[in-house]
């Protein structure tokens, strides 16, 4: 099947990110949110952003404003009527994402496919919510998207070959490399990534070392080229704490307990850069 047009729902840092690498690649995108003012605040980022690439001489200005063009805010959930492709990246909530998906099942035309960026939720139980289970996919991005090559391509039980192929085209044509991974939590990038970080947020509420020499560690001592505690504030500490009960619940074993200090910290709304207060301040 031949993709033209995409819808990305949820203009935050993930699907401004998306709708970016979709227009560049060719694809002309709505990018879709609650409010007029979210849909703007992500247009601005992705202008920004590209302005920024401008200046390297990566691209020229004319690219820009063709890139720009291709992308249309969305507040009105029926311009799904008109897409081959929707890329979710709402909140990562359950209950949001189960309801997105029955509204798009009913607006999307037969044979749009509907993927989610979800980091950990289960791609099977999101397909149930429609009446095209084969047709519904992961399509998890890596952030920022416009920079990390990597999409994890995740199949739910039920998802065809055919949707497998559409979108690992799909990636490809991004300029982004896919690996394929069937649905289980966290799928391969969390389950691996997330107990590391936790394990590094246990380490400091244990007292073993500091924020600052954790990260050191892990930087300088296994060439990471951020350390966990950084990457944390950046993912987002609420991110991290739903993705660590995800585990918790699903696989059950007491190793993926979420540490008491990133409960605390998110309850205190210290969510990480995005609040200006995680781990590290930021301006
Ligand atoms: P964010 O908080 O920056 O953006 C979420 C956006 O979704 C907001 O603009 C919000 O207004 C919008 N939204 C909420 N409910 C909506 C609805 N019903 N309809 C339309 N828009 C709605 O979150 P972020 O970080 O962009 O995450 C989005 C998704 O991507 C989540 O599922 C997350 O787990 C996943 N993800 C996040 C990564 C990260 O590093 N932050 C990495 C990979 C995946």
């Amino acid at each position: 099947m031949e993709i033209k047009q995409v819808m990305v729902i949820g203009a935050g840092q993930m699907g401004s990110g998306i709708a970016q690498v979709c227009a560049a690649g060719g694809y002309d995108v709505f990018l879709h949110d609650l409010e007029e003012s979210l849909t703007e605040q992500g247009k601005q980022g992705i202008k920004e952003r590209l302005e920024r690439e401008v200046e390297k001489e990566r691209i020229s200005d004319a690219d820009k404003e063709r890139i720009l063009r291709r992308i249309q805010p969305s507040t009105d959930l029926s311009n799904a009527e008109n897409v081959d492709i929707v890329i979710e990246a709402a909140v990562e909530n359950m209950e949001v994402k189960k309801n997105l998906f029955q509204q798009l099942d009913n607006r999307a035309p037969a044979h749009a496919i509907l993927a989610t960026n979800t980091s950990s939720l289960p791609i099977t139980e999101i397909a149930a919510m429609t009446k095209r289970a084969e047709k519904v996919i992961g399509m998890h991005f890596m952030n920022p998207v416009p920079i990390m090559k990597l999409v994890e391509i995740i199949r739910g039980l039920q998802t065809s070959d055919e949707t497998y192929k559409a979108v690992a085209e799909m990636a490809s044509s991004l300029k982004k490399t896919s690996v394929e991974v069937n649905d289980f939590p966290g799928f391969v990038s969390n389950r691996i990534l997330m107990p590391m970080i936790n394990e590094a947020i246990f380490t400091l509420y244990e007292g073993v070392s500091s924020a600052e020499d954790i990260d050191e560690v892990m930087k300088l001592g296994m060439n990471h080229p951020m350390g966990p505690i950084t990457l944390a504030d950046f993912i987002g500490l609420d991110t991290c704490l739903y993705i660590m009960e995800t585990l918790h619940n699903e696989l059950g074993d007491d190793k993926y307990r979420p540490c008491p200090l990133l409960r605390k910290y998110v309850k205190a709304g210290w969510l990480g850069k995005k609040s200006g207060r995680g781990f590290y301040a930021y301006d």
